[in-house]
């Protein structure tokens, strides 16, 4: 007892526990009024029963809570110190860890006889009786409100017949909790002896559906003032039954039915109407119906096998706990206009984001950690902006920001979502990758132009033209080598406008093939084989003659298939073959006036003379005979 005297230093304590090895009388007296006295005295109460008296009486006041621990009461002299506490008032007696037999109950009850005694409880507490306590029926115990029995073993079980005539202990009941004490009935007259009770605790007994019905006198509405009935952790399994049982509890309003084998929900209950907290969690429910009742402002469904929570409406409802499902969205908001506070933890949420979050017009709590969140550019970008810390919403996560994980993509796995940073390129793809298709078709398309403007199939064409022609001369060559000639049969080729035809037929034709010695000439109109590609009659009569000729007009210049004599020849001219083209100027054309796009003829008419055809006919005859030079020169080549 040292140091209890020191009265400053232990005024504040409220709660203590007590080992008596020599006790002075009135020493704890001093401590008066104590909040809790947990008084271990089972020494005490073997040996020296004075000694207990006079600990209670120095303890007990009508403000103190007595825990009296580690007894074993067993007969009539064993409870006799506890007149103490009858005299001292004290309202709230609790035992644990004793040991009990019918006839200290009974000695106990007559003790208390008229005691103001409000609360009784007994926690890890054997009985070794059967509960027949009815000597002590004659007592009062008019002031008791709250009895409270945890973890009670009842050594005959089967002979126990509590309740059943303690009448004179229940009427005034308000309160009873029997928690974990193997009960699986209480039998409806003992029911019917509880008028005043508001609280009913039986959770964690052995009740089944039949054995709450019974308990519930069938639903008939016995237990009329109650008000919380918890009958968590029990072996019920039809919900519509219990629905049924309590819709005539005209005054409940919180029911714990947690922890039970319910599977599934009816589709249709009834309730009461005043029932505004439902705990319905830790059972295997797959689906929410309508079953619900419209009156919930509090409704636990955690634990259970939900996937989805749509179509059912609670208006009132404020709190919902929806942890440890298997939801992959968030319920739709506007389901529940009123809900303040939401729990989906553990669940496989993937993602949420301002607009699911927008049709919760009241939400101001939010817990959604440890789910599977697809870590999306838009779920982070959003995770970060909203709760990052700069803005103020109305909605809190009220569970920490380290719970909120992503699952996938895999790399960032485990990753917090509010630390993960992704790249413009990942939240960007989709407009990246349209941009780029789209630069790709513009330089596409502006290439298909450029092409265009540049004569480009035409040049491939020619260039094909050109390989097949050498391929050809090849083979030919090839051919000649061995004996099988194919000389060149004409002395020139004369390409020309059919315009200018008239030219070529009236004065060219007839000058140089009737000159001495006579020129042979290729004509296209005249010598080009029919049923042949005109490209390869061209090519043709080119390869076959020692010379092209070109009758160069504005025509020629407009002529297609002029210009691709010329560039063929153009290419002979690579070919080696330089003195191979002969230009003839019709009429005073200067190389400013041929198109840019005709290059090759532009720069033929720089780089080679060209005879031009004189208006004067003086002049012709120099005309002609330079031609005739020109054309057969090749010869001295
Ligand atoms: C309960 O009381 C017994 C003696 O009665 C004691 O040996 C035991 O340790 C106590 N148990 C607890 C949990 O206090
Ligand atoms: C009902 O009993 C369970 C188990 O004993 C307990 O966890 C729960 O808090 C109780 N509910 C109420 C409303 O007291
Ligand atoms: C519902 O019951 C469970 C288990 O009995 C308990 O853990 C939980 O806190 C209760 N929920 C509410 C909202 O009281």
């Amino acid at each position: 007892m040292n140091g209890l005297k020191q009265h400053n230093k232990v005024r504040r304590i409220t709660s203590t526990v007590v080992l008596i090895i020599r006790y002075d009388p009135g020493s704890l007296g001093d401590l008066w009024p104590l909040g809790v006295v947990t008084l271990r005295l089972r020494g005490p109460f073997q040996h020296d029963l004075a000694l207990v008296s006079s600990i209670l009486r120095d303890v007990s006041s009508p403000e103190t809570s007595l825990v009296v621990t580690d007894i074993l009461l067993t007969g009539k002299i064993s409870v006799a110190p506890f007149a103490e506490i009858n005299q001292r008032r004290v309202r709230s007696i609790m035992f644990q860890n004793a040991t009990m037999t019918d006839e200290a109950i009974i000695h106990f009850l007559k003790v208390m006889d008229r005691a103001p005694v409000e609360f009784v409880g007994s926690e890890d507490v054997m009985f070794q009786g059967i509960g027949s306590w009815e000597p002590a029926g004659q007592t009062s115990h008019d002031s008791l409100d709250t009895v409270y029995f945890r973890n009670i073993e009842i050594m005959n079980v089967f002979k126990f017949t509590a309740f059943l005539s303690l009448r004179f202990l229940l009427l005034n009941l308000r309160q009873i909790s029997i928690i974990n004490c193997k009960v699986y009935v209480m039998p409806c007259p003992t029911s019917q002896l509880l008028p005043h009770l508001e609280y009913l605790d039986l959770s964690s007994n052995l009740l089944t559906d039949l054995t709450l019905t019974e308990s519930l006198c069938d639903g008939n509405g016995t237990l009329s003032n109650l008000r919380v009935l918890n009958v968590s952790d029990n072996a019920l399994k039809s919900l519509s039954l219990l629905s049924k049982l309590v819709t005539r509890l005209n005054k409940l309003v919180h029911l714990d039915i947690s922890q039970n084998a319910y599977t599934s929900m009816p589709s249709t209950c009834s309730w009461p109407q005043t029932l505004i907290h439902l705990n319905l969690s830790w059972a295997k429910l797959r689906r929410v119906t309508p079953c619900l009742p419209l009156t919930l402002e509090v409704l636990d469904l955690g634990r259970n096998d939900l996937t989805a929570f749509h179509s059912v409406a609670l208006p009132a409802l404020r709190e919902l706990h929806l942890s440890g499902n298997k939801l992959m969205h968030l319920p739709h908001g506007w389901l529940f206009p009123s809900l303040e506070v939401l729990l989906i933890q553990s669940n496989t949420l993937n993602m949420f984001g301002p607009v699911d979050l927008r049709l919760y017009g009241r939400l101001r709590a939010l817990q959604a950690g440890q789910n599977r969140f697809v870590c999306s550019c838009e779920f982070v970008s959003f995770m970060v902006w909203r709760w990052g810390g700069a803005v103020e919403g109305s909605v809190e996560l009220t569970d920490r920001l380290d719970n909120y994980l992503c699952d996938s993509p895999l790399p960032l796995q485990g990753q917090r979502v509010d630390r993960v940073r992704l790249s413009p390129f990942q939240c960007h793809r989709v407009l990246l990758v349209s941009a780029l298709c789209g630069c790709i078709l513009i330089s596409g398309i502006l290439l298909v132009i450029l092409l265009w403007k540049l004569h480009a199939v035409w040049y491939m064409s020619m260039m094909w033209a050109w390989l097949r022609a050498k391929r050809n001369s090849g083979n030919r060559k090839r051919r000649d080598a061995a004996g099988n000639a194919d000389p060149l049969c004409y002395d020139a080729f004369v390409s020309y406008s059919e315009r200018d035809a008239e030219w070529v037929e009236e004065f060219l034709v007839p000058e140089l093939e009737n000159s001495q010695p006579p020129l042979s000439l290729c004509l296209h109109k005249r010598d080009f084989l029919p049923g042949h590609w005109i490209m390869d009659n061209i090519i043709n009569a080119m390869d076959r003659s020692r010379r092209t000729l070109f009758v160069l007009s504005e025509h020629f210049v407009h002529s297609e298939w002029c210009r691709y004599e010329l560039d063929f020849s153009h290419f002979r001219l690579f070919d080696g073959n330089a003195e191979a083209a002969v230009l003839v100027l019709l009429e005073p054309i200067s190389k400013d006036d041929v198109p840019k796009r005709f290059c090759k003829l532009r720069k033929l008419m720089s780089s080679r003379t060209y005879l031009e055809w004189p208006e004067e006919d003086e002049r012709r005859a120099e005309f002609w005979s330079n031609l005739r030079l020109a054309v057969r020169g090749g010869d001295e080549l």
